[in-house]
């Protein structure tokens, strides 16, 4: 069976993908196929496609190289479900008792800090290129994924914004929203992932579109005082986060979804967080030479953070 990508949101943004599965090794012609699929759409979704750990991992290695994930290096191991330090576990589920997990239990807190837009990792020295979340157990109302079309806002702006933006950096950094819902990381921790800086606007290598990278990490813009800055991100992610950019999905057992975290944002919706909603992840880094030219010098981590 040929491979065939759906468009499920707009014409560019957002295809069901059938006609492979995802358990076996992709040959080449098809891994080609999905990465221009994921070129044109930036999110492909796959349906029953039960993947195991091992599975999983497999899929995403073949994409690039693997991170091991923000659990690993910011949480110290919060708790550990599965056997590859490449998989977060973006469950609500206490490892130590297999129950859903207590409301003030780390697990579920970190849950919470997906609820803003962002991009995974875009805090992170090497940001990521592509996601694949994958639900085990889905939530029986909420619960959605939304994805946001990075390059629909950046063509959507207005000329004077596009203006305002096209020469700027921001800073990205991985503790801001943990700071804004007042989750108290330790000193060592704060210092884990320095403030990264990169221009507000980049261009896709594989689509050639261009991009308005902004996402709730964003603390300052150059050239801005902090709160002008601040100001600015907020409208920018604003505009992103509108309903014509903004595709929803939810989740059934099985689903696979990759994404393009260059063409995206992300954010979980929220559910009640006393049932189960398990899901797992595997990420790629982008090590592309065009992202790592673009990436200018890390700044200094904030006074207030230097202890
Ligand atoms: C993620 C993420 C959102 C969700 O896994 O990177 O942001 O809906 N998840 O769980
Ligand atoms: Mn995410």
């Amino acid at each position: 069976m040929p491979i065939t990508f759906t468009p499920i949101r707009n014409e560019t943004f957002v295809a069901s993908v059938d006609g492979v599965d995802l358990r076996k090794p992709l040959d080449a012609e098809t891994l080609a196929t999905v990465i221009e699929g994921s070129d044109r759409y930036a999110v492909l979704v796959f349906h029953d496609q039960p993947l195991n750990n091992e599975e999983l991992v497999a899929l995403g290695a073949q994409l690039g190289p693997l991170d091991v994930g923000l659990q690993e290096k910011l949480m110290k191991k919060v708790q550990d479900r599965y056997t590859s330090a490449a998989i977060s576990d973006i469950s609500n589920v206490d490892a130590a008792s297999g129950d859903v997990a207590d409301q003030a239990h780390k697990q579920a807190i970190m849950n919470v800090g997906n609820r803003f837009w962002h991009s995974d990792s875009s805090y992170d020295r090497h940001p990521y290129r592509y996601s694949i979340l994958t639900a085990t157990t889905a939530a029986s109302k909420g619960g959605a994924t939304e994805y946001a079309d990075l390059r629909s806002a950046y063509d959507t702006l207005d000329d004077d914004t596009k203006a305002l933006i096209a020469d700027r950096t921001a800073t990205f950094y991985s503790h801001f929203t943990r700071q804004w819902l007042g989750i108290e990381d330790r000193p060592e921790d704060l210092r884990v992932f320095p403030p990264v800086r990169w221009p507000l606007v980049r261009t896709h290598p594989g689509s050639g579109r261009k991009l308005l990278w902004c996402d709730s990490k964003v603390c300052e813009i150059s050239g801005m005082s902090i709160p002008e800055g601040r100001a600015l991100a907020h409208e920018l992610i604003e505009h992103i986060g509108q309903r014509e950019h903004v595709y929803s999905h939810y989740w059934k057992p099985n689903d696979v979804v990759l994404y393009d975290n260059r063409s995206v944002l992300h954010r979980g919706r929220r559910f009640d967080m006393r049932e189960r909603r398990e899901m797992r992840r595997v990420a790629t880094v982008d090590d592309s030479t065009a992202l790592s030219q673009a990436r200018l010098d890390v700044v200094a981590p904030f006074a207030r953070d230097a202890a």
